[in-house]
């Protein structure tokens, strides 16, 4: 009866009604739009019918016995699907689990509505990408999209309907392990990264099978817990939020993303998980957003811990009210809420807003219509690391890392050289994965030693050392591997779940028995080709004095063995650039390139009251924006269109940008603004334009940049966003530190 019942409607209704105009509207792409605002039929039909336990049912996630990443409280959660008391669940996939659970859902439930299957596909989930500060790292918002384009098609192969990416919480404070799973410090490059992962991952119409739903996370300001501990409290002022933090989530809310995840922290003194200020005026009211708001794992419960509820029922009855639809493995929507409907603590109105939000992403994935559409076994063979997608995860972890250093030129190196290969994390396969890898596995991965066998003329390895215990056995093997070899590549850094979730450290220095072995080795006067491996900007001030190169290699995935080879031999050429500074020390955090010019700012070499410290230079190791190649690049002067503009108007900015080297190399062009007057005080610089460009040696190009209100728009005094008249200086360059500017106006 059940089903004659759903598959007549969703023969009869699915058709679109078509958009409803108000809800998604990315500025660039409105016909993709049109496809994640589609109301369905079916889903009224379905709320007219369904008991109140129906509909609590399908605002239940909760984990399969898989991966979790906190307690695993409903070993039952089969007869939970079987009793329709939970309509979504994660950490569960392959095609024939997922059917198996499918089947379940559709039909042994009154009403057969299938089921959401969720996981965490971070950065891939079976070909591993470089981790997301990586991929950020390569300023390559095509090549993003395609990398989460290869994640969904994976995902979905496996019954995978919805990611719990991307992850957009701007990030200045590198003791934060999850550092590493973020676009980096910048609202304008996070936004870029997150809105190419939303379409990736959703494609151009979420019923096509080979893509995924979004999850815009962790809303709001994650990033920013206090000391950089995981789950700490957030606190800051609303300006803030809104300039330097909001712009990457409601970036990925405009090009459609389907889902949003509350953060674990509290904001202005209110757990996320219940913020209504977040969740419902922000988030719906002024964004728009009309897909489902689901809560961090345990995060309802864990409002009794933030101390703003009293218990479960209460927490549950604040999370729904606030605007959090679906509970994540809490199990309080399920145990409490049909009472607190009953006695109107929480109005049947709201109730099925959260139910309809639910199923009308169920309807956009195309589950109305065959909830078993995801379940299929060949195309789960056929789509996994095919050679396609691991070709995308190779260029990407090229593109991803960054060189820090190249004293003398001595990269890249000669392919027939002989060199010596030293460091703990040299053969490790697992390392280069990260952390989040999804379902990726270390079978067939290729570790950098491996890669390098691949290319060197002859290879010598050792260890060296462990990665943190403090034995210098190893060390004379390692002085004498260097010796013979003429050239060493060390690996170094820190192992792959020393950053994630509940990664959090004190230290951001490598453990000492490693910069102790770079020591000895870099004494022997045999020139030192240093890659590190690590998910948070970390402070290399010694390690880069003692290398004659760098290789920031972040983790680079799947194929980050032969990604880093290639780089250092010189089949393919660094291009990445730092999407988060580089301190000089843990006392300078937290630092970051769009700071405040202060009312002392130091321009006064050596004077006293202005801010400075006394141990250290202001200025970072290594900028935001930063990296090298194997040329070399100059910049013209911009030349602008107009030295003024007003409302509705605009400017071009030209420069002209030459490889002045002798190799091909790739270039990421940058344009900073800054507001010299404001209502409120301005940063130094903001990134508000970037191209990455390829150029053979000698070759010049001419790249154009357009300005408009909107690159000068911020939140003024009285909270409203909008540009201000006066004067702006405008920077080209290939870094945050550019210094050369030119002058334009900006009138009312
Ligand atoms: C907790 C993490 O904070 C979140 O990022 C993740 O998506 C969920 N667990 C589900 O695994």
């Amino acid at each position: 009866m059940k089903k004659i019942f759903l598959f007549l409607l969703a023969t009869m209704l699915l058709t679109s009604c078509g958009g409803n105009g108000a809800a998604v509207k990315p500025a660039d792409d409105p016909a993709r739009a049109a496809n994640f605002n589609k109301t369905y039929p079916i889903v009224d039909s379905l709320l007219k019918v369904m008991t109140l336990e129906e509909k609590i049912g399908q605002l239940v996630l909760y984990t399969s016995d898989w991966d979790v990443t906190g307690p695993s409280i409903r070993e039952g959660y089969i007869e939970d699907i079987r009793s329709g008391k939970c309509g979504n669940i994660f950490n569960a996939y392959t095609a024939a689990y997922t059917r198996k659970l499918q089947e379940i859902a559709v039909n042994e439930t009154r009403l057969g509505i299938p089921l959401l299957f969720g996981y965490d596909v971070i950065h891939g989930f079976r070909t591993i990408f470089p981790i997301n500060l990586g991929i950020s790292s390569s300023w390559d918002p095509g090549l993003i999209e395609e990398s989460a384009c290869v994640a969904a098609r994976e995902a979905a192969a496996a019954g995978l309907h919805w990611t719990y990416s991307p992850m957009c919480d701007i990030c200045v404070e590198p003791r934060w392990g999850r550092i590493s799973e973020g676009a980096g410090e910048d609202a304008f490059l996070g936004s870029a990264v997150s809105r190419a992962m939303v379409y990736g991952y959703q494609g151009a119409d979420l019923e096509d099978p080979f893509t995924i739903a979004a999850c815009v996370k962790h809303f709001a300001a994650y990033g920013a817990p206090h000391a950089g501990r995981d789950y700490n409290t957030v606190d800051m002022s609303e300006r803030w939020l809104r300039e330097f933090y909001l712009p990457p989530y409601k970036a990925a809310v405009e090009a459609g993303a389907q889902t949003v995840m509350a953060s674990f922290n509290e904001y202005d003194g209110t757990p996320a998980t219940a913020n209504a200020h977040l969740l419902t005026e922000i988030l719906r009211d002024e964004w728009g957003f009309d897909g489902f708001v689901v809560s961090d794992y345990t995060g309802v419960m864990e409002m009794i811990n933030h101390g703003t509820s009293a218990d479960l029922a209460d927490a549950s009855v604040k999370a729904l009210n606030a605007g959090n639809d679906m509970d994540m493995q809490s199990g309080g929507y399920s145990e409490f809420l049909k009472k607190a409907v009953e006695e109107g603590k929480v109005s049947r109105k709201i109730l099925d807003e959260a139910v309809r939000r639910v199923l009308t992403v169920k309807a956009r994935l195309g589950l109305f219509s065959d909830p078993f559409k995801y379940c299929s076994e060949e195309r789960e063979e056929a789509e996994t690391k095919t050679e396609e997608n691991l070709h995308t995860a190779l260029v990407l972890a090229q593109e991803s890392c960054v060189l820090l250093k190249n004293h003398n030129n001595i990269l890249p190196l000669s392919k027939n050289s002989p060199v010596a290969v030293i460091g703990p994390l040299a053969n490790s396969a697992d390392d280069l994965l990260g952390t989040w890898r999804g379902a990726g596995q270390v079978e067939g991965v290729k570790s950098i030693l491996d890669g390098i066998k691949e290319m060197a003329g002859s290879v010598v390895y050792t260890p060296g050392c462990d990665v943190e215990k403090e034995s210098q056995a190893l060390f004379s093997h390692a002085e004498y591997a260097a010796r013979s070899a003429g050239t060493v590549i060390m690996v170094l850094g820190e192992p792959c779940d020393w950053t994630g979730e509940a990664a959090s450290r004190t230290s951001i220095r490598l453990p000492e028995v490693q910069t102790e072995l770079l020591k000895e080795i870099a004494g022997t006067g045999v020139p030192v080709v240093l890659v590190l491996l690590n998910g948070r900007p970390l402070d290399i001030s010694e390690e880069s004095e003692l290398a004659d190169a760098v290789l920031e290699a972040w983790y680079p995935g799947t194929m980050g063995g032969e990604a880093v080879a290639r780089l250092l031999f010189g089949e393919a050429s660094p291009s990445g650039r730092l999407s988060v500074t580089f301190p000089r020390n843990i006392g300078q955090i937290p630092i970051y390139y769009w700071a405040k010019n202060t009312g002392r700012p130091y321009v006064d070499i050596g004077a006293k009251y202005e801010s400075r410290y006394l141990d250290c230079p202001n200025e970072p190791l290594y900028p935001f924006g930063y990296g090298l190649t194997y040329t070399t690049f100059s910049y013209g002067k911009p030349v602008l269109s107009s030295d003024s503009f007003g409302p509705g108007g605009s400017i071009t900015a030209k420069a002209t940008v030459t490889n002045t080297g002798s190799r091909e190399g790739c270039e990421v062009i940058q344009l900073y603004l800054r507001d010299m007057l404001g209502s409120v005080t301005r940063p130094v610089k903001m990134l508000r334009g970037f191209q990455r460009v390829l150029l053979a040696p000698g070759e010049s190009t001419e790249v154009e940049f357009t300005i408009t209100q909107e690159e000068l728009s911020f939140w003024r005094k009285d909270m409203t966003y909008g540009p201000e008249a006066g004067e702006f200086r405008l920077f080209i360059g290939g870094d945050s530190s550019c210094e050369d500017y030119v002058t334009f106006t900006y009138n009312d």
